[in-house]
C-alpha cells in the first residue's frame, strides 16, 4: 500500500482493508509499540472545508505515531484565496510534506488533486461525494464490535442523497457477503441511483419509516441532513428533524444492535439514546483515530515492529 492515494473506498481491496483492520487491532492492544514509527514523517492536512473529527483525529494520529504536521483548516488563510490552482498547490506540498490528507467542498477534487501528487493523497471528503476514511472508521468499528463484516442488515437513515459517509459505506460493505441494506430517507433525500447502480451483491430496500425497519436491524447508521449542500434552506429546515431516533424507538430494536453516526450529530439523535449501550458512535470516533493510525503507517510504509 506504500505511496496509494485512496480516494474512494474501493481503491483498496478486501484484503488490504483487512491487513489495515489487524494493524489497528495490534495499536490496540499495544499503542506504546507504535509510539515513534513515523518519526521524521510529516503529514499535511488541508482543510478547504469544516471538520473537527476528521481533521483532529489525522492530527492526533499522526503526532501518536511521533510524527508532524501542517495545514490549514481556512482556505482564507491558504494561497487558494490568491487564486492558486489546487493542482499548484498539491506540487507545492508535495515538496514538503509525505502525505497528504485533504478535504474539499466540490465532488472529483480528491481525484484530481491526486492526479498533482507524488505523495499518498487521502480523500477526507469531496462534496457529497465520497469519505473512504469514514468508512474504514464504520468498518473497523463494525469489525470489532460485532465480530464480523459478514452477514448483517444495515439500516441507512437520514441524508441518504448528499451523505458521504454514506455512499462510501454502501460502496464497502457492498464486497462483503450477506448484506442486505434498508434505506431510510424521505423521497426528497433518497440514496442517488449511481450509488445504487453500484451496488452488485448486497440486497437492498428503500422505505420511508424508520419505526418499521427497527427490530430488523444489526446496525442502524444515522445520519445528518447536510445542510450545507442544500440550495434551498426552506427545504433544509423541513426535513431537518424528520428522523429523530429516540428512546422509544430504542425499545424496538434488538438487544444487540448498534446505533452508530459519523457525528457530528444536529437532532437526529436524542442525548438520552447515549446512555444505551447500543449507542457506540462515541467509540467510532475513538476508532476513528485508530485506523488512521494504521492507514497512515501502511501508505508511509514504516516499520510495523513486528
Ligand atoms: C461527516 C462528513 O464530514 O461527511 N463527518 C465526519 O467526517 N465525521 C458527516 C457529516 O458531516 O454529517
Amino acid at each position: 500500500m506504500i505511496g496509494r492515494h485512496l480516494i474512494e473506498p474501493r481503491d483498496f481491496s478486501v484484503e488490504e482493508l483487512e491487513e489495515i483492520f489487524q494493524l489497528a487491532e495490534k495499536i490496540i492492544e499495544a499503542p506504546e509499540v507504535y509510539v515513534d514509527v513515523c518519526k521524521g514523517k510529516l503529514l499535511a492536512t488541508l482543510f478547504y472545508e469544516p471538520s473537527t473529527r476528521t481533521r483532529f483525529s489525522f492530527e492526533a494520529a499522526m503526532l501518536r505515531l511521533g510524527g508532524s504536521i501542517i495545514g490549514f483548516d481556512d482556505p482564507n488563510a491558504s494561497s487558494a484565496a490568491k487564486g492558486e490552482t489546487l493542482s499548484d498547490t498539491i506540487r507545492t506540498i508535495c515538496a514538503y510534506a509525505d502525505a497528504i490528507v485533504m478535504r474539499h467542498p466540490r465532488e472529483g477534487s480528491a481525484k484530481l488533486a491526486s492526479e498533482s501528487s507524488n505523495r499518498p493523497l487521502i480523500n477526507a471528503g469531496d462534496g457529497g461525494h465520497q469519505h473512504p476514511t469514514q468508512t474504514l472508521t464504520d468498518l473497523l468499528t463494525i469489525r470489532q464490535e460485532k465480530g464480523r463484516l459478514e452477514n448483517l442488515t444495515i439500516g441507512v437513515c437520514g441524508d441518504l442523497k448528499f451523505g458521504r459517509t454514506i455512499h462510501s459505506l454502501i460502496r464497502a460493505m457492498d464486497r462483503y457477503a450477506g448484506i442486505r441494506f434498508i434505506f431510510i430517507s424521505p423521497d426528497e433525500l433518497q440514496l442517488p441511483s449511481y450509488v445504487k447502480d453500484e451496488i452488485t451483491h448486497a440486497s437492498f430496500e428503500e422505505t420511508k419509516n424508520l419505526e418499521d425497519a427497527m427490530g430488523e436491524l444489526d446496525i442502524l447508521y444515522m445520519s445528518r441532513v447536510q445542510r450545507e449542500r442544500f440550495v434551498s434552506e426552506e427545504e433544509y429546515l423541513r426535513l431537518k428533524d424528520i428522523y429523530i431516533l429516540d428512546t422509544d424507538k430504542m425499545e424496538k430494536a434488538k438487544p444487540d444492535a448498534m446505533i452508530l453516526h459519523p457525528l457530528p450529530r444536529v437532532n437526529e439523535i436524542s442525548i438520552e439514546v447515549d446512555q444505551d449501550p447500543r449507542a457506540k458512535y462515541f467509540e467510532q470516533a475513538h476508532y476513528g483515530m485508530i485506523v488512521r493510525m494504521a492507514l497512515l503507517m501502511k501508505v508511509l510504509g514504516v516499520k510495523e515492529n513486528d
